[in-house]
């Protein structure tokens, strides 16, 4: 492992996938080794202790392939798994349930959250938050239906605004100052939650503080990649490439990486 070693990402699908935009934004010189969990997405409604199973998998992988540092690019493991793995990874590695709250609580005192089921049952956003801003007053709402919508490719349709606007419904007539986007998936339909929310409220996309961070550890660690790094990018999948890469690619404009299947244990085993 040196600088020219990879970051690690993961999440369950397509939404670390708004983490590694932030990556290639502010680490532009960073190699990135990405894990889409697709075969097992969505995480929301697992149990912890499948949870736990899935992101040790992951990071075996992960560092199997030499990741310098790993950044969980799911709120949802990074608010039930990483406790477990930060004692047992040899890198560094980082989430987002922080990183979120340091952000979410610079825009005011009230402050909603949406998130997947297990993250909002963890309750890590509001303890993050309380703990930096006592006097928040904090609006968690779990949002199931969005992840499997975001991964089927539907992110703008009428029916889209329609799941949203639901979703949202219980934010209607509450004043909110910052909206946590909990869930990386979020950030790829922000537009239309701000539309739904209304301008006055901050979207808060934990990954730009995260990755914030990040720098500052692999610079504090003096493994940063070096200044004239051409990095190459590595995209894994636990499900069928294709689908992945399309919808990849609609984020990013192009994806100038390949995308490989990886294969996990199955759920039955796990
Ligand atoms: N994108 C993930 C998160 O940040 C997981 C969503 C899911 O698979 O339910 O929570």
């Amino acid at each position: 492992m040196n600088s020219a070693s990879p970051i690690g990402l993961y999440d369950s699908g397509l939404g670390g996938l708004s983490v590694v935009r932030e990556v290639f934004r502010q680490l532009p010189r960073e190699a990135v080794l990405y894990f889409g969990d697709t075969a097992r997405v969505p995480y929301g409604g697992r149990s912890v202790e499948d949870l736990i199973a899935f992101n040790r998998e992951i990071l075996a992988i992960l560092l199997e392939r030499g990741a310098k540092a790993v950044l969980v690019a799911c709120n949802t493991s990074s608010a039930v798994a990483l406790h477990v793995l930060d004692g047992e990874c040899p890198v560094p590695i980082l989430g987002l349930i922080e990183a979120g709250a340091r952000a979410a609580v610079r825009c005011g005192p009230r402050i909603g959250i949406i998130a997947t089921e297990a993250t909002i049952a963890s309750g890590a956003h509001a303890r993050a938050i309380a703990s930096i801003r006592p006097d928040a007053e904090i609006f968690p709402i779990a949002c199931p239906r969005l992840v499997p919508m975001i991964e089927s490719g539907d992110w703008t349709s009428e029916r889209a605004a329609a799941i949203v606007f639901e979703s949202l419904a219980p934010f209607l007539d509450v004043e909110l100052d910052a909206l946590v986007l909990g869930c990386t998936h979020y950030p790829i339909i922000s537009e239309l939650i701000q539309s739904i929310v209304g301008s006055r409220v901050e979207l808060v996309d934990p990954a730009q503080e995260a990755v914030r961070a990040l720098g500052e550890i692999l610079a504090g660690h003096e493994i940063l990649a070096e200044p004239d790094a051409q990095p190459a990018h590595d995209f894994l999948v636990s499900g069928v490439p294709e689908a992945f890469a399309q919808n990849a690619t609609r984020l990013f404009g192009s994806l100038a990486a390949s995308v490989s299947h990886h294969p996990v244990r199955s759920l039955i085993e796990s």
